[in-house]
């Protein structure tokens, strides 16, 4: 967490992963007076007019004396949008986008000025303040920049600052990771389940399962393989577990899944496939 006053900042797209982002700034303390929602949709700005946030559908209203505008639709919908937005953007205005797979000079292309790009790729877990994000500086962006992107994502999860070429790979992890871990908790809870317990208890024993043991890495530092030693005993129940999970490839498997995504997301990334 940051204690600087955050950047003022207009969002365009306030849908799943825009509106998570707003949410969970507005519970971490950001004033609504710094924020501006624009979309199509009115059922997503209603919750947050009624929050205080500045809402409308019109894209000059996400420039208007905002520090940086958040491009948050989908990554068809960018060349269309950013189109649009360049005749409204203030001089110097950075654009930051969270569209996966769309590359800053992709976006340079799109709106055709010489704005500074910064490019997030960030969670719907921010909306809990638990967002792991990663932000990469483009062109003309600078430090200062890259740094006012960072210190906004860390008021709501951890945030850190990687090189563009990183980010297909961190789409592959972070990106798509919350999707591989609620897989994880249910599978988890269904082997509870198998073993007698009831649903509701084995969900939740398996979700704080989880959150526990990544609070353990993140707060401790520890290795996760000592972690895990630490917890198994010789001859007992832990040991008998793990012995399965390596015989079914479980390693292998979250290892393959971080790879198949990276490469579906550099795939995304070019211009003939990113419905542009
Ligand atoms: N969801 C995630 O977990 C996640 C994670 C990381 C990054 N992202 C990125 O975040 C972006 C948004 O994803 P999402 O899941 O949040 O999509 P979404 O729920 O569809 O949100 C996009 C919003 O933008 C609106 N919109 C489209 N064109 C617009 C325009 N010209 N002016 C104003 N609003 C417009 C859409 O309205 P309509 O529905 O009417 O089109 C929709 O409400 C994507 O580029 C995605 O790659 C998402």
């Amino acid at each position: 967490m940051t204690t600087a006053k955050p950047c003022s900042v207009g969002i365009v797209g306030a849908g799943n992963m825009g509106g998570s982002l707003l949410h969970g700034l507005l519970d971490a303390g950001v004033d609504p007076a710094r924020l501006t929602a624009v979309d199509q949709r009115l059922d997503i700005l209603e919750p947050l007019a009624a929050r205080g946030v500045v809402t409308g559908s019109e894209l000059a209203l996400a420039c208007d004396s905002r520090d940086i505008v958040l491009v948050g639709v989908k990554p068809q919908s960018a060349p269309g949008v950013l189109g649009a937005l360049a005749e409204h953007l203030l001089q110097g205005q950075p654009i930051v986008s969270i569209m996966a797979g769309v590359t800053t000079d992709r976006i340079v292309e799109m709106i055709g000025t010489d704005h500074p790009v910064v490019r997030v790729m960030p969670q719907t877990l921010v909306r809990l303040q638990a967002g792991a994000t990663a932000v990469a500086g483009g062109q003309h962006a600078t430090a200062e920049h890259v740094k006012m992107v960072v210190d906004l994502f860390a008021l709501v999860g951890s945030s850190v600052e990687v090189a563009e070429s990183q980010l297909d790979a961190v789409t592959g992890l972070s990106g798509s990771g919350p999707a591989y871990v609620y897989t994880v908790i249910e599978a988890l809870a269904d082997g509870g389940v198998k073993a007698g317990l009831p649903r509701e208890t084995a969900l939740q024993l398996a979700a704080q399962t989880v959150a526990g043991a990544g609070r353990m890495v993140l707060e401790t530092g520890d290795h996760p393989a000592a972690l895990r030693d630490q917890v198994t005993s010789p001859g007992g129940t832990t040991i008998a577990g793990l012995a399965q999970l390596e015989a079914a490839g479980v390693r292998h498997a979250f290892i393959a899944a971080v790879e198949a995504a990276t490469q579906r997301s550099q795939e995304l990334g070019r211009p003939e496939e990113d419905g542009s």
